[in-house]
């Protein structure tokens, strides 16, 4: 039976740095810094859910050994109360000695949130408590960050895990809830996460809710997202002329399986660009969907615009 007593995304992160899958480069330099005994100031930049946090906690913990609580602050750079809040929280923790260290851990998530001026607060701040403490900023764009913090701060740019990366992590949690997953369900979990370890392993904890035996259709149905494959049925049954079957099966995605309008044209919108149609066709389909998509959006009624695309496209003929 699988564990439902914690969230996985907790459960599986990576204690120590060897642990952490991908980001290897980063990896190395921070296991350098721990074994120097030293730390600059960071800048962690990259997309959601690749190991920010973590590579900041793996670090913390192995420079701290069992103190690591003690010396390691974490919190929200762009803390909706504002700047002065999270200053202040910077200079309580900061007024108290490091426990067994030269100086504790600041990590500051969403720095790329802040406004110049208050990255300027930010930047002061810095260098106020720099001999007693070493920053460690993320965000996801280090372009939205100042020159002046940038210049003080060593960047690690943090990549997207690739596929194999992903099926690797995903691998090794289905192994360590005994889950059954066969590679069209691994396929799946790759494709849906394109790229964030976060939205994986959620991915593979709430597909695993009912039942230890993943499959492909289970793992589409958990994320509430339309399976390629039935899409791609769906545009050709329509390109056919068959209105009124390609109409059931979309009624059927969106009404029992809750996939949500928007998603299904996304994945409609690919299936379109790799369709074996001419480009005039081609042309003619996306020029449709984008119209249908344009007016969803705009709040017309989604179920009377899907069926007007399908009847569209269902006149249009396949030549
Ligand atoms: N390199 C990694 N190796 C193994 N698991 C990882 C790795 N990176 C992320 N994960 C998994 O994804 C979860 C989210 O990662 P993390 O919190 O480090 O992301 P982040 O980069 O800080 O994202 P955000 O920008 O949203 O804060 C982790 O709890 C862990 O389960
Ligand atoms: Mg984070």
């Amino acid at each position: 039976m699988a564990d439902y007593t914690q969230i996985w995304t907790e459960k599986y992160r990576p204690n120590i740095l060897s642990e952490m899958i991908n980001q290897k480069p980063i990896v190395e330099r921070l296991s350098a810094f721990v074994k120097a005994g030293s730390i600059p100031h960071m800048l962690f930049a990259g997309p959601p859910g690749v190991g920010k946090t973590t590579a900041a906690l793996c670090l913390t913990k192995e420079f701290f050994g069992d103190n690591w609580k003690q010396n390691y602050l974490e919190t929200n750079a762009s803390d909706e109360r504002g700047i002065d809040v999270v200053r202040n929280k910077i200079k309580d923790f900061a007024r108290t000695q490091p426990l067994g260290g030269a100086f504790k851990i600041i990590f500051l998530d969403e720095a790329d949130a802040l406004t110049k001026d208050a990255q300027q607060a930010l930047r002061r701040t810095m260098e106020k408590y720099s001999k007693t403490c070493r920053f460690i900023l993320s965000c996801n764009y280090p372009s939205k960050i100042i020159e002046p913090i940038q210049s003080r701060t060593v960047v690690f740019r943090f990549r997207s895990f690739e596929n194999k990366d992903i099926a690797e992590l995903v691998t090794k949690i289905a192994k360590g809830e005994k889950l059954e997953l066969d590679k069209e369900a691994l396929d799946g979990l790759v494709e849906m996460a394109e790229g964030d370890a976060r939205a994986a392993v959620n991915l593979i904890q709430s597909s695993a809710a009912q039942n230890s035996k993943l499959n492909r259709t289970k793992i589409y149905e958990a994320a509430a997202r339309a399976r390629p494959e039935e899409v791609k049925t769906i545009l050709d049954t329509a390109i056919k002329g068959n209105f009124q079957e390609s109409r059931k099966m979309t009624q059927d995605l969106i009404v029992n399986k809750g996939v949500s309008a928007d998603l299904f044209l996304k994945e409609l919108h690919r299936k379109i660009l790799v369709a074996e149609l001419n480009n005039k066709r081609k042309a003619e389909l996306l020029n449709a969907l984008a119209e249908f998509e344009f007016r969803i959006l705009e709040g017309a009624n989604e179920f009377i615009q899907l069926d007007a695309l399908l009847a569209r496209i269902s006149v249009m003929g396949d030549d």
